[in-house]
């Protein structure tokens, strides 16, 4: 590749900022587009074929609008639905977003694993094969929460979590049993580690939260190969809604480097 490359990372909403601010640190150089399904947002609560069309039709257009060399999938109610049908429909390089049970299972010394995602991820078959293949004889609970992907949405807009939602959500991860408790959480939705403070908080000990960012940045690595000594270009947002950032979510845009030009209001 000659030319620095064109990354796409896409999501149901910001979540996938989580994911964007370590391949950004990863590769300064590339030209980003971060796209947010935001007309469709949560897709936690799609069912699995209306939810499978829905991505494939919006990354279709995002491919052709933005020629990407590389798309990163950075949402696992999305990765753990439609990841192989992309990769089937589209020949460019696509990286996924699926719940980090392999690592969590080799971090765990209580062997007590939850995994914390949208209703949707938790119900996947494809997190029931990663639990078979990578469970390492761990006890794994599984927590779909519902209501943290919006908080998580709101607190970035600049409404502070409410730390009893919070807490109601996380509760199940917490196992304790024959002298064991849980020590390790695997943070399966992208919208999450964005609640990381406030999780810490609610926490009724503490555990490692674990959270799949940087290795996604290493596999763009592996991908792509390593940075090179070019000058960071100005970052796109793209919301399939049309609609404008409010002025406090455009601040809080602002701090993961994107320059919210009119036109990309
Ligand atoms: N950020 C997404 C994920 O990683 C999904 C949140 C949602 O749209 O429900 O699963």
């Amino acid at each position: 590749m000659t030319q620095a490359p064109t990354i796409l990372v896409f999501d149901s909403g910001l979540g996938g900022l989580t994911v964007y601010r370590e391949v950004t640190a990863a590769r300064p150089d590339a030209r980003f587009i971060y796209a947010a399904d935001d007309a469709a947002f949560p897709y936690g609560g799609w069912t699995e074929l209306a939810l499978s069309e829905r991505v494939v039709s919006v990354i279709g257009a995002l491919i052709k609008q933005y020629e990407p060399d590389l798309v990163v999938i950075a949402c696992n109610t999305a990765s753990t639905l439609v990841l192989a049908e992309l990769r089937r429909r589209f020949s460019i390089a696509f990286i996924g977003t699926v719940p980090a049970i392999k690592p969590a299972c080799a971090a765990s010394r209580s062997r007590l694993v939850s995994v914390l995602g949208t209703e949707a991820t938790i119900a996947r078959e494809y997190t029931r094969t990663l639990i078979r293949d990578y469970g390492e004889g761990c006890e794994i609970t599984l927590v779909g929460a519902r209501r943290l992907a919006p908080l998580a949405e709101a607190h970035l807009r600049g409404e502070p979590a409410d730390p009893r939602i919070v807490a109601e959500e996380i509760a199940p991860c917490f196992v304790e049993q024959g002298g064991r408790r849980t020590d390790t959480v695997v943070l399966a939705c992208t919208h999450f580690p964005l609640l990381l403070e406030a999780l810490g908080a609610a926490a009724p000990w503490p555990v490692t939260f674990i959270d799949p960012a940087r290795a996604i940045a290493h596999r763009v690595i592996d991908l792509l190969g390593p940075a090179r000594p070019e000058p960071r270009q100005t970052a796109r947002i793209h919301f399939t809604s049309g609609a404008a950032p409010a002025p406090r979510l455009s601040a809080a845009l602002g701090a993961f480097g994107f320059a919210l030009a009119p036109a990309d209001a």
